[in-house]
């Protein structure tokens, strides 16, 4: 059987921590309001040199290193942005340049803040059917480029960074117990909440970039939802319970949906890797940041069962199983 196994993760951020402090100097708000709904205390904001292609190639680069592998072996690259370089071609196509491999296939998967996943999903499928060998996965973003910054609702929200992941295509005897990849993803998207998140603008309606739009707490409602329904189908796919996983990667948006996430799972917050107060959200970024964090201070180790998970515009929402 063949599965997709995680060889190396890598990160990047940008040189520059925004405090809410910082913030508060800008609109009507302050370090302890934003402290208690979200959780976010700092978050990293990208210079003008600093670009989704420039921190998305970085943390592609600290991925492969970790994985011990060079760039030219890598025959896919997906890249799960918002805020891409150019409308044009694919930031993953900037990214495939800068790292110097040619060939392969790259192209860019836009999901906003469920777009790694949507990435992980189509990069496994790929991987699985033999379409390729080796995926570079990437979730990148430089959201603070379309926030509104008289905004407080948004603004004091988001932050930018990128993380990524290598996938290696590798065969598996049927009957192993406890196989190594990814184990399962679902992914869902309901069209009809256009409306509670979005950008005000685009190249065939406006013809400008936009600002992000978000109606705050009708999200909230949603995504504690969305992310308890499919997290319990990934966990029947794979039939495994909340106590078989080891840890919870989930979407860094607010401290308060992680922990109803994780009650919801009963899952004690200890196995929550929580990053939100460091980064703020960074989109499609937010979930390979956390995963890298992990792996890189030893709390996940190889063998560990991961369970990834996000929801974010669209609405779009997913999850994933993997084993390290
Ligand atoms: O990544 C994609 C998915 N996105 C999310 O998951 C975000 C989900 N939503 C949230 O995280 C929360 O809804 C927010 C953090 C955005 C807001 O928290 P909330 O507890 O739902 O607050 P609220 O929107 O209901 O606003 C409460 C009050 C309002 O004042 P009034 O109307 O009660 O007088 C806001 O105007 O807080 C006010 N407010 C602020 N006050 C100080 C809103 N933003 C700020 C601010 N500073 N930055």
């Amino acid at each position: 059987m063949r599965r997709s196994v995680l060889l190396g993760t890598g990160s990047a951020l940008p040189r520059t921590v925004v405090t809410n402090a910082d913030l508060a100097e800008r609109v009507d708000t302050s370090d302890e309001w934003i402290v208690e709904r979200t959780g976010i205390r700092q978050r990293y904001i990208a210079e003008a040199d600093e670009t989704t292609s420039s921190l998305a190639t970085a943390a592609a680069r600290a991925a492969l290193d970790a994985a011990g592998i060079a760039a030219e072996t890598i025959d896919l690259i997906v890249l799960a942005t918002a805020t891409p370089d150019q409308t044009f071609p694919a930031t993953a196509t900037r990214v495939q340049a800068d790292l110097g491999c040619r060939g392969g296939m790259a192209f860019d998967v836009a999901a906003v803040c469920s777009g790694f996943l949507y990435a992980l999903g189509t990069a496994d499928s790929m991987l699985r059917s033999g379409m390729a060998k080796r995926a570079l996965v990437i979730g990148a973003e430089t959201f603070s480029r379309i926030l509104d910054w008289e905004d407080r609702a948004t603004c004091v929200l988001f932050g930018d960074g990128a993380g990524a992941i290598v996938l290696e295509a590798q065969e598996q005897p049927e009957d192993e117990a406890s196989p190594r990849g990814i184990l399962a993803t679902r992914l869902h998207a309901d069209g009809e909440h256009n409306s509670l998140l979005y950008v005000d603008g685009g190249p065939s309606t406006t013809g400008t970039v936009g600002k992000l739009r978000m109606k705050g707490r009708e999200v909230f409602r949603h995504a504690v939802v969305n992310l308890a329904e499919v997290l319990q189908e990934v966990l029947e796919e794979t039939g495994l319970t909340s106590d078989d996983i080891d840890w919870l990667v989930p979407h860094q948006a607010n401290a308060r949906i992680l922990d109803a996430t994780a009650r919801k799972l009963n899952m004690p917050v200890e196995k929550v890797v929580v990053t939100v107060s460091e980064h703020a959200n960074t989109s499609a970024a937010s979930v390979p940041l956390a995963l890298d964090r992990a792996v890189r201070d030893g709390r996940i180790v190889p063998g560990n069962l991961v369970m990834l998970e996000a929801m974010g515009g669209g609405f779009t929402w997913g999850a994933s199983l993997i084993r390290i």
